[in-house]
């Protein structure tokens, strides 16, 4: 890592995050004090749908994008006196990453900033530090989102080796399609997490798929076994599905979690992305950790879902790291983890 003059102490960041129905802007001082954080859900335009239409998505972000950062110009108290400009340039939706991208690109310009271009994924491992700066590294991060199901290992800032994926559905996506199923609306993942408060996690004994790759997951047969199960049982109880079906997910992330943690000898887990929000899998995770003598890092719900501040915070160190992004960088809705802009 070659340490850049331009990310020093003090340095005031900007983010912005529009990759996927999240308009929001932030802004960081040395990628963990959150001055601000503004997050514009667009989650209403898209439930009568069941699901995010992109082409409303990039409509909304370029209605929302100006006043979300406005607001969080004038919350941090700033008045384009920061010192960088950070976007996600990918993975995500392309009309929607653009929106933002431009957005920012402009603001670097006008302000003679620099433009940091942010990978979404990396992103979310950052949200970790925005609570805990010194977090002690190597940790094994469980990123589990709406698109990503990853099981990470983090050397060192900026050095990630992916120990593990879903082979089929993410798990939110799992979460959001038998919501969906069950008629508990969208997004699924905090439906179900709400609704299985009052079933019985041991009511059903949903399978637990174990790929032949000792890290990765596979939720396409327990989506199914649902719908099968419902199917045969119509009298069944709504509450107790949706506890067996949330037991059966988080089973299996715990259980990869922790041995990939003893595996590698990591300080400790670290939850990351929207599905990380869950009340049973933080649950889960602590006891786990307890158990095991690991550290548990549980951003607050607030930083697991899509935000601003996570990607102020991931700019910091790439920054730091890289410099600034070169402006003809363009979004990437493919972009993986171990590749960055
Ligand atoms: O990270 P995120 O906000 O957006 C993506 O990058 O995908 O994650 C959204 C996903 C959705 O699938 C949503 O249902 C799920 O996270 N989610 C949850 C909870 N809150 C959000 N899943 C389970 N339990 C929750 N409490
Ligand atoms: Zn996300």
């Amino acid at each position: 890592m070659n340490p850049s003059p331009l990310a020093g102490p003090g340095t005031k960041v900007l983010g912005i995050e529009t990759s996927c129905d999240e308009t929001a802007a932030a802004v960081v001082v040395d990628a963990h004090h959150v001055v601000s954080s503004v997050v514009s859900s667009q989650v209403d335009l898209h439930a009568r749908f069941g699901g995010v239409v992109p082409e409303i998505a990039s409509r909304a972000h370029v209605e929302l994008l100006a006043p979300v950062v406005a607001q969080a110009m004038i919350e941090a108290g700033v008045d384009g006196d920061v010192d960088a400009v950070a976007a996600t340039v990918g993975p995500g939706l392309i009309g929607s990453l653009l929106v933002g991208v431009s957005a920012a690109k402009t603001l670097a310009l006008v302000w003679g900033v620099p433009f940091v271009g942010v990978n979404h994924l990396e992103a979310h491992l950052y949200a970790s530090f925005l609570e805990e700066p010194d977090l002690p590294l190597p940790v094994v991060v469980l990123l589990v989102s709406g698109g990503h199901t990853l099981l990470v290992l983090m050397e060192a800032h900026g050095r990630y080796r992916l120990l593990g994926g879903t082979i089929d559905d993410a798990a939110g996506e799992a979460f959001d399609k038998v919501a969906r199923f069950l008629g508990l609306g969208y997004p699924g993942g905090p439906a179900i997490d709400r609704v299985a408060t009052q079933g019985d996690p041991a009511a059903i004994a949903f399978p637990r798929a174990i790929p032949d790759e000792a890290y990765d997951f596979s939720f396409s047969g327990l989506k199914t076994a649902v719908i099968n199960h419902v199917r045969k049982h119509p009298e069944v109880v709504t509450a107790d599905v949706a506890a067996s079906f949330q037991e059966a997910v988080v089973d299996v992330l715990v259980t990869k979690t922790l041995a990939a943690a003893q595996q590698h000898g990591a300080s400790g887990i670290c939850l990351a992305g929207g599905v990380a929000a869950n009340s049973r899998l933080r649950e889960r995770v602590l006891d786990t950790c307890v158990q095991h003598g690991l550290h548990p890092f549980l951003p607050s719900p607030s930083m697991c879902t899509d935000n601003a501040a996570m990607v102020a915070a991931a700019g910091w160190w790439r920054l730091q790291s890289d410099g600034p992004t070169p402006l003809d960088v363009g979004a990437s809705p493919n972009l993986t983890l171990t590749f960055h802009p």
